[in-house]
């Protein structure tokens, strides 16, 4: 059997080696064996031999560049973006990019918007393939703040790795009797959580979802955002709407995921 082996292997290097035209062959045993080195990695994540994940591309071929790949896994068969450079490589990447004519709101008082970020079926896409290290990676300014108002602005988030469902949202009455007021935004440094600064009374830590004033949240991504700083049930001090406000200006936003 051994041997048996071995001859096989043998006969499939002078087999790949062959097909190339130069000894780069290597093997790699996942229920099929592949050639591949240059010539063989041209083949594979295409239509006709997809690869189970991003990361099986790396695998097999470390050299692959950034690109669409095709791959087929827990009956998902698919063209994705993996990205090959960053942190090891073998992401799959979600989310958009080129939004700057869209993604253009900076102190917005008024506006009403609903936002997708990451659509429903990838997050379904991510819990299907088992996913469970992410990356955020974003070029986007947020900011949302309510002082002495309601704001009924709700993001939905995901939180990094379980993706549970969670709504962010500032309490009945962000109170705060000073400017600049209270205001969730990303904290220094990071864009997969968010930081509570308090201005005088505020709602930091006290429920949706907001960390204790100054303190940083977990780890998440957003799905989708609801801005509605003067939608229904929105109300501000005095008829002051600046009071609630937000900003979204950016041009893409992306999550890694493998
Ligand atoms: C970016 O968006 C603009 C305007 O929406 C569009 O004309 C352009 O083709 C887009 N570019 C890419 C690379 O998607
Ligand atoms: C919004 O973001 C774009 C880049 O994405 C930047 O050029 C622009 O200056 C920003 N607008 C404001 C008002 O900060």
């Amino acid at each position: 059997m051994a041997s048996f082996v071995s001859i096989a292997l043998v006969m499939l290097l002078i087999v790949c080696t062959s097909a190339q035209g130069y000894g780069q062959a290597q093997l790699y045993i996942n229920g099929a064996i592949t050639c591949q080195g240059s010539s063989g990695c041209r083949n594979f994540g295409t239509p006709s031999n997809p690869a189970l994940s991003c990361q099986h591309v790396k695998d097999v071929c470390p050299e692959a560049a950034s690109d669409f790949y095709y791959i087929e896994s827990a009956g998902l068969y698919r063209k994705v973006f993996c990205e090959m450079e960053i942190e090891g490589g073998g992401w799959a990447r979600y989310g958009r990019s080129n939004q700057t004519a869209i993604w253009n709101y900076v102190d917005e008082d008024a506006t009403e918007i609903t936002l997708d970020i990451i659509d429903t079926s990838e997050v379904k896409e991510m819990i299907d393939l088992n996913y469970n290290h992410f990356l955020v990676q974003t070029d986007v300014v947020f900011k949302m703040q309510a002082d002495d108002s309601i704001n009924p602005s709700r993001l939905t988030t995901r939180s990094i790795p379980w993706l549970v469902d969670t709504p962010l949202f500032i309490p009945e009455y962000g109170q705060d009797h000073t400017r600049p007021t209270s205001i969730i935004e990303f904290p220094s440094g990071s864009v997969d959580r968010v930081t509570c600064i308090p201005g005088g009374t505020s709602k930091c830590g006290q429920g949706g979802g907001l960390p204790p004033a100054n303190g940083i949240s977990k780890s998440f991504f957003f799905q989708s955002l609801f801005f509605s700083p003067r939608g229904t049930g929105a109300s501000a001090l005095i008829g002051q709407w600046r009071r609630n406000r937000y900003t979204w200006n950016g041009s893409y936003y992306y999550v890694y995921a493998k």
